[in-house]
Parts: C-alpha cells; structure tokens; sequence
C-alpha cells in the first residue's frame, strides 16, 4: 500500500546486469554471478541491496539464455520477484535490452554489475541524490596508487594522479537520457564505450563523482571470489534476526460469534471494531510490520476508511507478508496470545494455527496461539472485551551492522 508520503517522490528502477559469463573467473562452478559467496549466491546478496532500498521501486535483472534455471532458483525466494531480459553479447548490449523494458514514468535508473555484491543503501542514496539533481552519478575512489605507464615492461613515464578516479557502479542517470544515448551508440554501431557513465558523457550529460567504497570491489577472478567468501565467513556478522510485537484489544457487542485468528467462533456477542475485529489478527499485522518499521496496521488501513468495514482481517495480515517480503524479509515464527474470559479457544486452536500459517505461507509449527483468562480481573475479567498480544520474528537479507 502506497503511503502519501511517497507520492511524491519520484520513481526510480534498478538494472542488475547478470548476463556475462565470468569467463575470468573460470566456469568450472558456473558463471560468478551464481556462485555462493557466505553462503548465497553473488547475485541474491547483490539483489537484497536493490530490493530492499526504499528509494528503488523496480529492478529488471538481465541474464543469459541458458543461466534461466539457475536465475529461477536464486530468485525464489524474492516475492515479488525482480522481472528480467534476456541480455545480449556485450554488457552494453545487456544494458540497452534492460533499458528498453523500464517503464517510462521511471525517473532515474541505476546501473550495476551484479558482480558487485557489496555495494550498499548509502551509496545508493548518494548516486540517486545526484540523479534527483539531474545529473548522471558515478561512484569512484581516488585513485591512490602510484600510476606508471609502461611499454614492453620499461616505464615509459609516471602519470600524474591527482584528479583520477577509478569508477564502481552502480552508476545513475535520469531514464529518458541514458536510454537515448544507449540508442543513439548502438544505431551508429559504437560498442566500444567501457561503462554507463562514458556514454552519458559522450551525449554531453554532466556526470558527477560520488564516494565509492573500497569493499565495493568487482568478483572478476576466481581469487576475488574465494576471498569474498572468507571474508564473509570471517566477519563477525550477526544474521539481521528482527523480532517485533503487536497489542490490541476489542469491546464487545451484542452479537453471535467473535472472529478470532481467522476463525469464526459462535459466542453471544461479537467484537465490536472495524474489519471483522479480529484482535489476534490485528495484534499479528502489528508485530509483523514492526519488523521492518512499516508503521501499525493504522497507518496501511486507517479506521476511518469506510472500505475496511466488516472486512476479513487476512487481508491486513496478507499485506504486511508482502511488505515484509518485499524487503527480502523470511519469517519465522508468529505467536499470538489471546486474553479474554469466554469463548474458550482451545478447540479453535489448530483452526486459527492452520488459518495463520495459510496467510504468512510459512510451515504450521512456525505459528502458536495460546489463550489465557483474565482471572476475571479488569475489564476482560468483567467479560467487556478481549486482548491479543502478538510476537512476529523475521529474518532480514544482509547483517546487522
Ligand atoms: N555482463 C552482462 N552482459 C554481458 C557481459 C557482462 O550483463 N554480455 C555483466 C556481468 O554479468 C557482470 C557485469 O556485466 O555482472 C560486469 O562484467 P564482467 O565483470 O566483465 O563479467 P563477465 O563478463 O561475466 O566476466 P568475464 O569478462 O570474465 O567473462
Ligand atoms: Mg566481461
């Protein structure tokens, strides 16, 4: 669900160009791009980056014809999926076929080498402010080795290095601009341009230069590839294990049955409330957009909206799963507790797990519900409403930092 807020904001897409075929690497294991670096491929880890930046509304991925298979099963776990195209001979090539397919109420687009797993949000942001300026964006590093131009191993002279940069990706531009220069060098048969950002400048767009980072690095050798996964494998990351907590409670009504974690129980009132009431429903939706700092279930399907009246709660559960996936979120466990003196929920139990596991798509023994009285105490005990408590834990792409 879109939030006002972001309406304003303009669009950007995402190319992640995965059509080479690491012939550097060596293709003993299969192209880089599928290899596993800390245990997910080089292309997953690069996906996360996108598909969990705030800023990046669509990715198009482009791939070889026969890396199908193996694209299907790095990206199976991504809901939505990014789209992709079938690339082309030269990653110039890639580039134009993944720029054809943007749709052009797109503002800016980034392009990556999906051989660049770690890139990161803040540069990200620092190219797209750029874009947002108009300009194109590269992120480089100075360049702080001594520079030698040689001929036949003797150098010939030194070469100054003040003002040189060595350029990373991903590279920035508004859409219309780099589409049209990418256009404009394959009709006239130019193939020869080495990144993005040079084809912007030959059209004359104003490329700026971003800070880069050092970690950024290019998996071009099999060596760069083994040296990833060490460093992976050594680092003291923590897996970005996010855990979050949802409370609500409903009065009651005159009625005949109460809607509780999908099931409808026949009871002599009903809860009173907009949607259906479900309060463990409503507590779930809570803790799962918590996970991600997506608001509470107020702030996707506020109360006033005349359009959530006597709705099935699944459906707010249902959108914050696909909030929650969309940032590459898995989750893996959900626990609601329901408080209230009657009716009793222990023959309802399976139902509500089923009904719960259905909606979250995860396994039955990820999902608990427990109940408890109130031990006639306060307004449950006196029997004027019930409470739901729900915890949600899902796990996040990348490390905690
Ligand atoms: N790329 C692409 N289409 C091509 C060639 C390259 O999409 N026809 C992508 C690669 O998949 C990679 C990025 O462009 O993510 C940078 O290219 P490079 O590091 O050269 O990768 P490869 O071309 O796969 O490797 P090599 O040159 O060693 O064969
Ligand atoms: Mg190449």
């Amino acid at each position: 669900m879109q939030h006002a807020t972001d309406e304003a904001r303009p669009r950007h897409a995402a190319i992640i160009l995965a059509a080479g075929r690491g012939e550097r690497a060596g293709q003993a294991d299969g192209p880089k791009q599928y290899r596993r670096v800390g245990g997910i491929t080089v292309l997953e880890r690069t996906l996360d980056v996108f598909l969990s930046h705030p800023r990046i509304g669509d990715v198009v991925v482009a791939i070889h014809a026969d890396d199908e298979d193996l694209y299907h099963v790095a990206t199976q776990r991504f809901a939505p999926r990014p789209s992709h195209v079938i690339g082309g001979a030269t990653r110039q090539e890639s580039t134009l076929a993944a720029l054809r397919v943007i749709e052009n109420d797109i503002h800016g687009v980034l392009i990556h080498d999906a051989a660049r797993p770690f890139t990161d949000a803040a540069m990200i942001d620092r190219v797209l402010d750029a874009v947002e300026a108009g300009h194109g964006a590269v992120p480089a590093l100075a360049v702080s080795d001594t520079l030698k131009k040689a001929q036949d191993g003797i150098v010939e002279t030194t070469v100054p290095r003040a003002g040189l940069y060595a350029a990373q990706t991903p590279q920035g531009f508004p859409l219309a601009t780099i589409r049209d220069a990418h256009e404009k060098a394959a009709s006239e048969g130019r193939f020869d341009f080495t990144d993005d950002a040079a084809i912007a400048e030959w059209v004359g767009l104003p490329v700026r230069i971003v800070e880069g980072s050092p970690d950024n690095v290019k998996l071009t050798w099999a060596r760069d590839i083994a040296m990833a996964n060490d460093r992976l494998a050594g680092s003291n990351a923590f897996p970005d294990v996010r855990t979050g907590n949802g409370y609500d409670v409903h009065s009651f009504e005159p009625g005949d049955h109460v809607t509780l974690c999908g099931v409808a129980i026949p009871h002599d009132r009903k809860l009173n409330g907009h949607s259906d009431a479900d309060v463990g429903l409503h507590a779930l939706t809570d803790a799962l957009l918590a996970t991600c700092g997506e608001g509470d279930i107020g702030t996707h399907f506020p109360p006033s909206d005349p359009q959530w009246r006597g709705v099935a709660s699944r459906i707010f559960v249902e959108e914050a799963v696909r909030i929650v996936r969309a940032r590459g979120g898995r989750i893996a466990n959900a626990d609601v507790s329901l408080i209230a003196e009657a009716p009793k929920v222990g023959p309802h139990r399976d139902a509500m797990r089923a009904a719960m596991a259905a909606m979250l798509g995860v396994a039955l023994d990820r999902v608990s519900v427990k109940a408890t009285t109130n031990e006639k105490l306060g307004f449950i005990g006196r029997g004027e409403g019930i409470a739901a408590i729900a915890t949600a834990t899902v796990i996040y792409p990348g490390e905690v930092p």
